[in-house]
């Protein structure tokens, strides 16, 4: 058992959601969070959560000012309890953005809560281990210890993240275009299992998402957009075929949501390099080359049922403030 060191009893993280552009859904038999497929994506800089996290008499966790019990939060750190001598602990989380809605808020959420821990008590942990702990609270939130383009797939047996590109090294720009900010009907492990035991096509899903994978790589290392576009579109409409193939069926769009693909297809016709993605939920994520991200937002900010746009860079990895 490591003692946790007692010097630093409280700190603050930060964290930003990410997209995936080749989708993960679908994990491993057994334990520890494991993802059936890689995945790659990027870190979003204007959406962020804040976690805090105080050494206390007794356990207690607050989200959005609301203390309620949340047991994905409460399983994480009781697993870290198995390695680490870690106190009773507060933990107050929030987020800039609509929580649970497709915005990835559980992956910014995991990746600023292992960060925040880590920092209270001085646990030392080097980014990699961070990411691993983050992967078993949600498997997104792997990749949003890191920032810019994001891989999670296997390496040194384990599944961690790692950042493939520097969000510096080619500045994409992202309109998250919203369209409803309830929270999603059915969360993302409940439907990625549905898919799994349901879907005739998931063998085909985790085999080509391979494939995607090592292409979206290579285009991103390139900075080769027309390709990365073609694949993302593919694995996001793959995925949502998946989801449509499952049963019951998940059906996340709504008709906002056709729309704004719409209208990212004709930005495209009219020669406007961009791309949609699109996840558990109707939010469209339209991903711009450098300068056009005003251009694309004003034409989403049109499209009826599209309720706010939001432009964003790429964002950094989590780290304390
Ligand atoms: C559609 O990471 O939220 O956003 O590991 O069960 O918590 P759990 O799932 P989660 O699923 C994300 C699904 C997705 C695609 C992606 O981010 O890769």
């Amino acid at each position: 058992m490591l003692t946790a060191s007692l010097t630093s009893r409280v700190a603050t993280a930060v964290a930003h959601p990410n997209i995936a552009l080749v989708k993960y859904w679908g994990k491993q038999p057994g334990p520890g969070n494991l993802p059936a497929t890689p995945s790659l994506s990027l870190t979003i800089a204007a959406l962020t959560t804040t976690t805090q996290v105080e050494a206390a008499v007794r356990d207690s966790i607050r989200i959005g000012g609301e203390t309620r019990p949340e047991p994905k939060i409460q399983a994480l750190v009781d697993a870290m309890r198995g390695i680490f001598e870690l106190p009773p602990m507060a933990i107050a989380t929030d987020n800039d953005f609509p929580t649970g809605a497709g915005l990835a808020s559980s992956a910014s959420g995991f990746a600023a809560l292992v960060t925040a821990i880590d920092a209270t008590f001085a646990l030392r942990l080097a980014p990699s281990a961070r990411s691993a702990w983050a992967r078993r609270g949600s498997a997104s939130a792997a990749r949003s210890v890191f920032g810019g383009f994001t891989t999670l797939c296997e390496r040194d047996a384990d599944w961690t993240a790692a950042e493939l590109l520097d969000k510096e090294a080619w500045p994409l720009e992202v309109v998250v275009a919203v369209t409803d900010e309830s929270p999603k009907a059915v969360p993302s492990s409940t439907g990625m299992e549905r898919s799994r035991a349901t879907s005739p096509f998931y063998g085909a899903w985790c085999e080509s998402t391979r494939t995607d994978f090592a292409i979206a790589c290579r285009a991103v290392t390139e900075r080769d957009f027309d390709t990365l576009a073609r694949v993302a579109e593919h694995s996001c409409l793959k995925l949502h075929a998946l989801m449509l193939s499952s049963r019951p069926a998940l059906v996340y769009w709504n008709p906002a949501t056709v729309a704004a693909t719409d209208a990212v297809r004709k930005l495209q016709e009219a020669g406007t390099p961009t791309f949609f993605t699109i996840d558990a939920g109707p939010q469209v994520k339209a991903v711009c080359a450098p300068g056009y991200g005003e251009a694309v937002a004003d034409a989403l900010a049109h499209v009826a049922g599209v309720v706010r746009t939001v432009i964003s860079g790429l964002g950094s990895g989590a780290y304390v403030r």
